[in-house]
């Protein structure tokens, strides 16, 4: 522990600092943006070492391989996620959360199959069970709450290569243990990918429970303000070399740009600040939701009746986040009033933006998904999701207040 404390920084420090230049020739204080496509090469040797990936070459290229900023940004995801395992972790920045997982899943799993968690974003759900078999990836959907379920599934297919969960599940907020299924994963020589969004590495930090790669849509709580659309892979290193995810990135053309990846540094500056307001306003919403007689039933991580609580009480740390789903007794009606009703909070998809933004699953984010699925992972048609901002927590209630009527 003494070592690990010496060796890595906290998080609040690495984020303060996210923006730092490593070098830079004339001791820019922040980050500069490198908007550029290409890059000139000091002779046609160094651009020939570039290519031939030999030492000696030019650091950077063209913008689709890497860039500075880009680049950046990547070294401070990768010390978030990588903060509390012995070895160093590397980063990969995308032009969007689905750019990174759906190049992660075509790196890992082609020809094979994966293990998905029953309820995904609907993006990647709509991914895995539409599209993906029709590159050779088969897959199978489990409740990874369910350890049986997952040790029967290695059963029942032995061309499982990759487990494929998210770390808080979207919209449903269930919790699945990462160690126990990294491990059974592992057991079974299959990968564990984790979808960090909702967590975050404020709150948890998978690789630390045996995951082999993180993904993020950086475009919530990591950028926060709203102004990109992102994404992100984090691994231990040498894990992106193993499995050819550079190249797949390269050739994919998934890589952010590099203005992007420029407001994400900026936005990553206050991102512990920022969740523990998200956190402490998530509280205080919960707590009136769960009172309120007009709600029937409310999903949120920090109620210590949630059907994962042992497992939130092993991994999540420092709270609980702002994401809140909700169902009212009036269902789908009465949901679509406050909907249309609400003045302070925004009526808009996405999340972990400093505001509050509040929408409609069934019919939004997770439309995509097969209404049985959706009816079987429990996205009712009456539930409302809550992505609670860092404003004043009496406000936002207020809101809901004179809404739910
Ligand atoms: C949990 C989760 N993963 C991935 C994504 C996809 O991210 P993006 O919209 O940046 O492509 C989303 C988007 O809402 C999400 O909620």
């Amino acid at each position: 522990m003494e070592a690990l404390t010496k060796k890595k920084q906290s998080l609040h420090t690495i984020c303060a600092q996210a923006d730092h230049p490593p070098k830079d020739p004339y001791g820019s204080h922040t980050m500069p943006l490198y908007q550029t496509s290409t890059f000139r090469f000091k002779t046609a040797e160094a651009g020939r070492r570039y290519f031939a990936h030999e030492p000696g070459g030019a650091t950077h290229g063209y913008s689709r391989l890497s860039n500075p900023t880009v680049e950046r940004v990547e070294e401070v995801i990768a010390k978030m996620e990588g903060l509390d395992i012995e070895e160093d972790a590397e980063g990969l920045l995308f032009g969007s959360g689905m750019a990174a997982i759906t190049t992660a899943i075509m790196a890992l799993a082609s020809g094979k199959r994966v293990l998905a968690q029953e309820t995904l974003y609907g993006c990647t759900s709509q991914f895995l069970n539409e599209e993906a078999p029709g590159f050779g990836i088969g897959v199978v959907n489990v409740d990874p709450t369910d350890i049986s379920a997952v040790k029967q599934a290695f059963m029942d297919y032995d061309d499982i290569a990759v487990v494929y969960l998210e770390s808080v599940a979207n919209p449903t907020m269930r919790v699945s243990d990462i160690e126990f299924i990294a491990t059974i994963a592992h057991d079974h020589n299959a990968l564990l990918v984790v979808d960090n969004t909702f967590a975050t590495p404020y709150h948890l930090r998978p690789l630390t429970w045996g995951a082999d790669l993180v993904a993020h849509s950086t475009t919530k709580y990591l950028n926060g303000h709203g102004s990109v659309v992102g994404g992100a892979l984090a691994a231990r290193k040498g894990f992106f070399e193993a499995t050819k995810m550079r190249t797949y990135r390269k050739n994919f053309g998934g890589i952010s740009g590099p203005f992007d990846a420029w407001l994400t540094l900026m936005g990553l500056k206050t991102f512990p600040l920022r969740m523990k307001q998200h956190d402490e306003n998530g509280r205080k919403v919960a707590a009136w939701l769960r009172e309120n007689p007009a709600v029937k039933r409310v999903c949120y991580i920090g109620d210590p009746s949630h059907p994962d609580a042992h497992t939130i009480r092993k991994q999540i740390t420092d709270g609980f986040g702002g994401m809140i789903a909700f169902e009212l007794k009036g269902g789908i009606e009465a949901g679509r009033r406050m909907m249309d009703r609400v003045k302070l909070c925004t009526l808009a998809v996405s999340l972990g933006t400093v505001d509050t933004l509040i929408q409609h699953p069934a019919s939004m984010t997770h439309s995509v998904v097969k209404p049985e699925i959706r009816e079987s992972a429990g996205i009712t048609d009456g539930l409302v999701r809550l992505s609670v901002g860092i404003e004043s927590a009496d406000d936002i209630i207020s809101d809901l207040q004179q809404s739910i009527m």
